[in-house]
């Protein structure tokens, strides 16, 4: 039995994760049950297929706004519980997904159709899914705040031009519906934001928003080493043992150094420039970004520990390389090159 909807008008329901503080929609059109979700959280499978089957739902399309950092995404056992098809952000290179959406393309379910719009910075992939006088914004635009942009390749430049080209051009009374609050807040609008956003808003400058993006100091989310390598294989296949972290820092990193086996090896990430005004003595250079050729080399050793300047590249090429199937990788994720240095370890040039 489905429910008969009495509305001819989109159903939206916002239903929320009190661990992460996450947001999941979904979406329906009345008339042919076909629906959406967006940002499911791996947790709330029981509860979102509840939902799907009582509506009576026939989801079509499972769709992540970018690779959570604090979360893991149920989109993969929600494609295997109900036929949906994965949709993500082509920039966000996620594995065995069923449609990878470009700026401006759009999916279609029953009357409505939902336009992507590529919003990068918080990360390179990130997408915001505008449908029916609302945008459904993720991580890159908040209630009166935005997404970090200290790692997962985020830019608070780029952030900048997304939310002020993209989002800001969309029509002042659009909804906008977060993937996260964390003060209770459900929606917002584009005119609010404009006006109230403490970061962006009342025509900010770039040089501002910089800024203020620099220096949030924010401690890395708890469950980052965990969610983005399962995200990238949309919540997925993991196995736990494969992505078995062990964060150092660069004192730890020095202490393994003195004794480095003929089997480890120290990765530096950094572009051949940094590598070239000093690194690490014996570490071997594979800027970020080209870790994927080189993982046949990489696979020669017994333990790999990679880090760059602040820890974000390493944490970044740990994540592609544990994808890759690489096990015993250790990432100094929180620091780098410049505590190596005023440490008073030896340099290398
Ligand atoms: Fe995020």
């Amino acid at each position: 039995m489905t429910i008969p909807f009495s509305s001819q008008s989109l159903l939206m329901r916002q239903l929320f994760d009190r661990e992460t503080c996450t947001y999941t929609y979904l979406l329906v059109d009345p008339q042919s049950h076909e629906g959406v979700l967006i940002d499911p959280v791996k947790e709330q499978f029981d509860r979102d297929i509840r939902a799907i089957e009582e509506l009576g739902v026939e989801l079509l399309f499972v769709m992540d706004t970018h690779v959570h950092a604090d979360h893991t995404t149920s989109a993969g056992i929600i494609r295997q519980k109900t036929g949906a098809k994965i949709v993500f952000g082509a920039a966000a290179e996620v594995q065995a997904i069923d449609r990878s959406v470009a700026d401006q393309d759009e999916i279609q379910f029953g009357r409505f159709s939902i336009r992507a719009i590529a919003t990068p910075g918080h990360t390179n992939g990130c997408v915001s899914y505008y449908t029916d006088g609302m945008v459904f914004t993720g991580d890159t635009l908040l209630i009166r705040g935005c997404g970090r942009t200290d790692f997962q390749e985020g830019s608070a430049e780029t952030l900048f031009e997304s939310v002020n080209n993209k989002l800001f051009a969309l029509a002042d009374e659009t909804r906008v519906y977060p993937g996260h609050d964390y003060n209770g807040r459900s929606w917002s609008t584009i005119a609010e934001e404009k006006q109230w956003n403490p970061r962006i808003g009342q025509e900010k400058s770039k040089e501002d928003f910089v800024r203020i993006m620099n220096n949030l100091n924010l401690d890395m989310p708890k469950k980052i080493n965990e969610a983005v390598p399962e995200n990238m294989a949309c919540g997925l296949d993991y196995d736990a043992k494969r992505f078995t972290h062990q964060d150092f820092s660069m004192h730890e990193l020095y202490e393994k150094w003195k004794k480095l086996g003929d089997r480890e090896l120290i990765l530096d990430n950094r572009t051949p420039e940094e590598f070239a005004e000093g690194h690490i003595p014996g570490s071997l250079n594979i800027p970020f970004g080209k870790e994927g050729e080189n993982v046949e080399t990489l696979k020669q050793y017994e333990r790999v520990y990679i880090y760059c300047r602040s820890g974000r590249r390493a944490q970044t090429a740990f994540t592609n390389l544990s994808i890759e199937g690489l096990e015993h990788l250790v990432c100094i994720s929180h620091t780098g090159m410049p505590d190596w240095i005023n440490a008073g370890f030896p340099v290398e040039k």
